[in-house]
Order: C-alpha cells, then sequence, then structure tokens
C-alpha cells in the first residue's frame, strides 16, 4: 500500500425527504445568499426546486436561481453564473441536479471568490495555484458522476470543445443530500449511463499498477458486484427504493477516493470518453462503455491476473482449466454483455451510429494527449501510438 492522504468532508443526509433540510443545511455552512443551479426541466417539473427554495426561504436566506444547465457542461454558461453570482454577492452555491450542475457550481465557486482570475486560463489550465473558492452544497438528483464528494470538476469549452477537468479539495461539497426516490423521474438511459460511471470510477482505479491493496481491492470489488446487481434491479423496477439507494450510495463512494486509496489512479477510459463527449457530446456513461473492453483488451497483457480476478469476483466466472489470459478475455466479455444488457454501447458505432474515418480518430487521439503534452493512464501508460489503436479497435 503506497501512502495516502483521504480526505472526505462532504456531510451526508441521506433518505427520504431530506431535500427539505437544504435550507437548514446551507444556513449551518454560514450561507445568507445563495446561487441555486439547476438543469434543463427535470427540477422544476418535478415540484423539487420549489421546494428547495422554500427551504430556503424558511431559514431566512435570499436566493438567485441558474438554470438551463445541460449535459457535458459548457464554460460559456459557467461565466453567464459568474456574473449571477458577482452582481448578487453569493456566498454559497447550491447544485440541485447531477453531475453536470454540480460541477457548474464548483467552477462558478471558484471564480466568484477569485473575481481577478479567469476561469479557464488562470484556474482550469492550473497557471494560477487556487487557494480559495466559495462553498457548494448539493441536492443530488441521479446516482451517477460521484460529484457530490468528488474533487473534481469537468466543464466543456464552447468553442475549441476541449473538454478538462479540474481537482482541488476546494471543490469537495460542504454537504450533499440524497434522497433516492428524487431519481424515480430519470429515463432508463440515464439509470444505465449512471451504472457505467459508477462502474468506471471503480474499475479506472482498481486497473493499477498498485496489486497490495487487499481491503481496497476487497471494497472496489464489493462495490462493483453492488452496482451490477442493484443496476439491474433498479431498471427492472423503476421506482425500486432500495435499489436506487445502493445505486446513490455507491456513485458516491465510488468517487470520494475510497476505492483507490493507497494506489495510483489510472482513469484512462475517463479521458478517451472525454474526448467523444466533447466533439459528439455524448453522455458520459455511454462512451465509458464503448471504450472500457478496447482498452481492457489492448492492455491485458501487463496483468492478466488482475482482470481474472475481477472476472471471478464480480461476474462469478469459473476459473477451472482456464489459463490467466483466457479469464481476462471472458471478464472483459462478461463486462460488455453486462454493458449491452442495460442497453449501453460497446463500440463507437454503437454510441455514435457510425464508424468515424481515420481523420476523426486522429483528431481524438490529439485531443486526449493534449495536442502531444501528455500520456494518460497508469496501469498501462497512453501515449499517442497507444490511444490511437485504442479508438481504431472500439471503430467497428
Ligand atoms: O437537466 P435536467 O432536466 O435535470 O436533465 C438531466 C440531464 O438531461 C437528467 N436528470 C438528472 N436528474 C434527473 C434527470 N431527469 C429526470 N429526473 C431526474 N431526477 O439527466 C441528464 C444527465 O444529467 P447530468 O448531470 O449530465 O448527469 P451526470 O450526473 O451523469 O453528470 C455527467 C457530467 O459529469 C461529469 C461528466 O463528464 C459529465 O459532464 N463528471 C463529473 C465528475 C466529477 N465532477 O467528479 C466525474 C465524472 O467522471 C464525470 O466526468
Ligand atoms: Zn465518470
Amino acid at each position: 500500500m503506497q501512502a495516502f492522504e483521504f480526505y472526505s468532508p462532504t456531510n451526508i443526509i441521506f433518505g427520504p425527504g431530506t431535500e427539505q433540510q437544504a435550507g437548514a443545511q446551507a444556513a449551518a455552512w454560514g450561507a445568507s445568499r445563495v446561487l441555486v443551479v439547476y438543469g434543463g426541466q427535470s427540477a422544476v417539473k418535478s415540484g423539487l426546486l420549489d421546494r428547495v427554495l422554500t427551504s430556503l426561504t424558511e431559514k431566512g436566506l435570499t436566493y438567485e436561481t441558474l438554470g438551463g444547465v445541460k449535459p457535458n457542461p459548457r464554460l460559456s454558461l459557467v461565466r453567464e453564473g459568474l456574473k449571477k453570482a458577482l452582481d448578487f454577492g453569493a456566498d454559497f452555491l447550491l447544485a440541485v441536479g447531477g453531475g453536470s450542475v454540480i460541477d457548474t457550481a464548483k467552477a462558478i465557486a471558484d471564480g466568484a471568490a477569485n473575481p481577478e482570475l479567469d476561469i479557464w486560463e488562470d484556474i482550469w489550465l492550473r497557471r494560477v495555484p487556487l487557494e480559495k473558492a466559495l462553498p457548494v452544497g448539493v441536492v443530488l438528483t441521479i446516482p451517477a458522476a460521484g460529484s457530490e464528494s468528488s474533487h473534481s470538476s469537468v466543464l466543456t469549452r464552447d468553442d475549441t470543445l476541449e473538454k478538462r477537468g479540474f481537482s482541488t479539495d476546494l471543490h469537495r461539497p460542504r454537504f450533499a443530500i440524497m434522497n433516492p426516490e428524487l431519481t424515480f423521474t430519470l429515463p432508463p438511459y440515464q439509470v444505465s449511463c449512471g451504472i457505467v460511471d459508477i462502474m468506471m470510477h471503480t474499475m479506472d482505479r482498481y486497473f493499477n499498477p498498485i496489486t497490495t491493496n487487499e481491503l481496497t481491492d476487497e471494497i472496489s470489488l464489493g462495490l462493483l458486484r453492488t452496482v451490477v446487481r442493484n443496476g439491474r434491479l433498479a431498471l427492472e423496477h423503476p421506482g425500486d427504493y432500495q435499489a436506487m439507494s445502493e445505486l446513490m450510495w455507491a456513485g458516491s463512494l465510488s468517487h470520494n477516493g475510497l476505492t483507490g486509496l493507497g494506489a495510483l489512479m489510472d482513469f484512462a477510459t475517463h479521458q478517451l470518453g472525454h474526448e467523444l463527449s466533447a466533439r459528439f457530446d455524448a453522455a458520459h456513461g455511454a462512451t465509458l462503455s464503448a471504450m472500457w473492453g478496447s482498452w481492457a483488451r489492448y492492455c491485458l497483457d501487463v496483468n492478466p491476473a488482475r482482470f481474472a480476478r475481477f472476472g471471478q469476483q464480480v461476474w462469478g466466472l469459473d476459473s477451472t482449466g482456464k489459463t490467466e489470459q483466457e479469464q481476462a478475455l471472458a471478464a472483459i466479455e462478461a463486462t460488455e454483455d453486462y454493458f449491452r444488457s442495460i442497453g449501453m454501447p460497446t463500440c463507437i458505432r454503437e454510441l455514435l451510429g457510425s464508424v468515424q474515418s481515420a481523420q476523426v480518430l486522429e483528431m481524438l487521439t490529439v485531443g486526449c494527449t493534449f495536442h502531444g503534452q501528455r500520456t494518460i493512464g497508469s496501469f498501462r501508460v497512453l501515449g499517442h501510438e497507444d490511444i490511437l489503436a485504442i479508438y481504431n479497435l472500439a471503430n467497428h
């Protein structure tokens, strides 16, 4: 086990009706003027937004709202929200939604505490170290990105279509309210995208070069089994509170750092997927399922035993009479079978409707390396040629 620091300060408030505590929680964390951020229509239609705003008023808090956040959130709306936050004098950001809404709120919180800095040029590209940010609270409506407890925020720049994450512990939300009932209005496609994302936050940590992390590995494998089982149940029985509870809690634990303690992060599949989201506005979870199998086949020789263990413990595969290589391939196939069974793509054609030209694959590769400035991954470190080879493998 490598030396590590584990910092997961978010106060989790979990259960039915907990959204009514939003005002009390924000007040307890020192809020007086709250900018409430939400997405397209779901929180308005369900009445959730009204309930949250009422809870703020009941605690004597003043608020302003910013709606219209879209999946794969854009820098332009962050800039608009930042202006609103500064004009209003916001001292707290409350995100009511999923990863896109939370990430938008986190970015506004960065900008509002540092109005002299440019969000993209200075903060996102890390030209100036960030020393402060406004506090953020969350009312979560979808188990998926894990942003409610993570230190990350991921934005897409409108003009260049660069999708980039920025991570700092200043992003960790002060509180996250999680009522699984709020997820019952989710379309099945979004539930499936969430299942994949939660799995991938765990697998992008489990597949790493450090293999001496017994407890961390067991937590990861147990979390994956739980998500696989309850993901099926949640899709088969919409409105299943128990299944959605398990998914929601797994979503937070999969991305608060717990499943990667004492290890290195890989996250290559995430980086491969981000380019597809950026260029084609594809749903984040779907880009991950489309790329993972190709990443896995390209990288499995690094440590087939790790794939074999994953196959035995997550998919219950029988190892009798099989080499580690055969077990590894069977584990990859079982994972892709599961993705397909929940309606998720496992290649670029299934994701985008057609295969892509060599020129597009090259463009994705260049984007993924930040124009030759970086490699991705740690399980196997991947440069330009590797990334292009993986996009080619997935291009069917
Ligand atoms: O905008 P509305 O109308 O709310 O619709 C949303 C949106 O269309 C809908 N939705 C959410 N809750 C709903 C609902 N519809 C009905 N009922 C509800 N209760 O779901 C759609 C997707 O929402 P979004 O917030 O985009 O989903 P998700 O949580 O999957 O977030 C994806 C974004 O998070 C980033 C991704 O890259 C992507 O941009 N990520 C953020 C991370 C982080 N900050 O730690 C880590 C992740 O790896 C990921 O990169
Ligand atoms: Zn993700």
